[in-house]
C-alpha cells in the first residue's frame, strides 16, 4: 500500500568472502550509505558448512550447491542488517543480477558488476523479500533488548 512504502523495512546483507578478501567493503559501506540505509546491526564471521547448507537449504538440491557451500566459507563475510523504506526490493537493484558477469552487461553501475567475479562468486547476497528478510536476519541475529545480537561468533 501506499502506506507502507514509506514505513522502514529490514533487509539482510552480507557481502561474501570475495568481496571482503577484495578489499570492497569500504565502498560498498559508501553506496549504503549513499542510498540511504542504516545499518542497524553487523558482524563478521567465517561460515562453516553446516551454517551455510542451511542458510541456501532451497538450493540444496541443485549442482551448483556443493561449489557453493565451498565458495562460502573460503574465508570471512560481513553480515548486516539494512534499514529505509522499501529495503528489500532497493538492495536487490542496488546489487545486481546474480550472475556477475551478465550484471557487467546489463547493470555495470550494480555491485555485483563493480566487484562480483562470475555466476557463483558475486560478491554480495541480498534478500529476495520481506519474508526472506525476516528469516536471513533471525537466522544469524538474535533479537534482545539491545536489538539484534549475532548468533554467532565474531571475528
Ligand atoms: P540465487 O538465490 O538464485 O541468487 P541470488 O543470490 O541472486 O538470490 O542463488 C544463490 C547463490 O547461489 C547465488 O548468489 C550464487 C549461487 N549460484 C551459483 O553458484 N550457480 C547458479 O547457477 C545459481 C543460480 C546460483
Ligand atoms: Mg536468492
Amino acid at each position: 500500500s501506499a502506506e507502507s512504502s514509506t514505513e522502514k523495512e529490514l533487509t539482510f546483507a552480507m557481502i561474501k568472502p570475495d568481496g571482503v578478501s577484495g578489499n570492497y567493503t569500504t565502498a560498498i559501506k559508501k553506496i549504503i550509505s549513499e542510498f540511504g540505509f542504516g545499518i542497524t546491526n553487523e558482524t563478521t564471521v567465517q561460515l562453516d558448512e553446516e551454517t551455510v547448507k542451511d542458510f541456501y537449504t532451497e538450493h540444496s538440491s541443485r549442482s551448483f550447491f556443493p561449489g557453493l557451500v565451498r565458495y562460502m566459507t573460503s574465508g570471512p563475510v560481513l553480515m548486516m542488517v539494512l534499514e529505509k523504506a522499501n529495503a528489500v526490493a532497493d538492495w536487490r537493484a542496488l546489487i545486481g543480477p546474480t550472475d556477475a558477469q551478465t550484471a557487467k552487461v546489463t547493470h555495470p553501475h550494480s555491485i555485483r558488476a563493480m566487484c562480483g567475479l562470475d555466476l557463483q562468486r558475486n560478491c554480495v547476497h541480498g534478500s529476495d523479500s520481506p519474508q526472506s528478510a525476516l528469516r536471513e536476519i533471525a537466522f544469524f541475529f538474535e533479537k534482545s533488548s539491545l536489538g539484534f545480537l549475532p548468533k554467532h561468533d565474531e571475528l
